[in-house]
């Protein structure tokens, strides 16, 4: 159903404080994250080992986390260290406990083996936390597979339609993408050369009526994550190779976490140079870029909602799909190899 050994997001880091642990299902496991006194977040099952209630509406004392139905506390391990009126505390009484690491203003979360996880595989993305760059961390919950979503970012021949009136323009249909296979996953290139700018750009810099247009982004098959580098150069300055200080340029990520075999947690980012720490510029690009992906989420859980009626039908190919097919084969082929291991 999904890659487990893959580090996956699992929040961002300012949704977790020293007050309050965060609930979260994450790959249908209940999560508990919580800090302990330095900070560090620590993340365990979120089900109390003796009647099973969650750990999240617990108590955080000191480092460790006390469950608030009969008094059980667990340490950053998960070990149960305390059972109040209780002397022994048997070894099996522990929750289980994720490897976590903040990095980028995310938290990355290891819900496979823990033998495997590498705190050098998780992705360096430094738009995140640049003085250079700045944007609004945000988020979405999705009624929807997360493959479904995928599917839509591996191709971008959806905005002419789907995105219309926002940040779509017909050519991005009729053009298609170079697909290049990677190591973690692939490489996608659009190029529209002289392309209808999007209002929204226009009112940032004046760019043109018609620029030349450009969204490359790697997509990352373990983790679910795409990481782009697009925007609008003056016509002829050399797009995105051109030099960029007259051109509106954004990075931008895009991360799915499946919560359950038919819901999403999508977490992103926008990031603009264009006049970093501008609160207000980020929560306007925030609005616009929320806009367009609520247009996403709305066709994506229709389509989940039809899937739902009969999940038989099959699907069929057109030409622009031949990113999402290299997509989900990759991600198949994966999950495959880690059935494969766990035997
Ligand atoms: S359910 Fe947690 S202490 Fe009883
Ligand atoms: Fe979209």
């Amino acid at each position: 159903m999904w890659i487990r050994n893959a580090w996956f997001v699992a929040g961002w880091a300012n949704e977790v404080t020293r007050e309050k642990p965060l609930a979260r299902v994450l790959l249908n496991e209940p999560v508990v994250i919580y800090r302990k006194a330095d900070g560090t977040p620590v993340a365990l099952e979120d089900r109390c080992c003796h009647r099973l209630a969650p750990l999240s509406i617990g108590r955080i004392e000191g480092d460790e986390l006390r469950c608030m139905y009969h008094g059980l506390k667990f340490d950053a391990s998960g070990k149960c260290t305390e059972i109040p009126g209780q002397d022994r505390i048997p070894p099996s009484m522990k929750v289980r406990s994720f490897p976590l690491v903040e990095k980028q203003k995310l938290l990355w979360i290891w819900m496979g083996d823990p033998a495997l996880a590498r705190e050098s595989d998780i992705l360096d993305w430094p738009y995140l936390d640049h003085p250079d760059w700045s944007y609004k961390p945000s988020y979405l919950h999705y009624k929807a597979n997360y493959l479904l979503i995928v599917d839509n970012l591996l191709d971008f021949s959806h905005l002419s339609f789907v995105h219309e009136h926002t940040i779509g323009s017909m050519s991005l249909a009729e053009t298609r993408a170079q697909i290049d296979r990677t190591p973690y996953g692939l490489k996608i290139w659009r190029i529209l050369d002289n392309d209808v700018t999007p209002a929204f750009v226009r009112k940032l810099r004046n760019v043109g009526e018609r620029a030349d247009r450009w969204n490359i982004y790697d997509w990352h098959a373990r983790g679910n994550i795409l990481a782009m580098d697009s925007g609008f150069a003056p016509l002829g300055t050399g797009g995105h190779q051109g030099a960029r200080e007259n051109a509106v340029q954004f990075r931008h990520l895009s991360v799915q976490t499946p919560e359950t075999a038919n819901t999403t947690h999508y977490f992103f980012g926008h990031p603009q140079a264009l006049a970093p720490g501008n609160a207000e510029l980020d929560e306007q690009l925030l609005k616009t870029v929320t806009t367009a992906f609520i247009e996403d989420k709305d066709i994506i859980e229709a389509q989940q909602r039809i899937i739902d009626l009969d999940p038989n039908v099959r699907m069929q190919a057109i030409v622009h799909d031949s990113a999402l097919f290299q997509g989900r084969r990759i991600i198949e082929g994966l999950i495959e190899d880690q059935a494969v291991a766990a035997e």
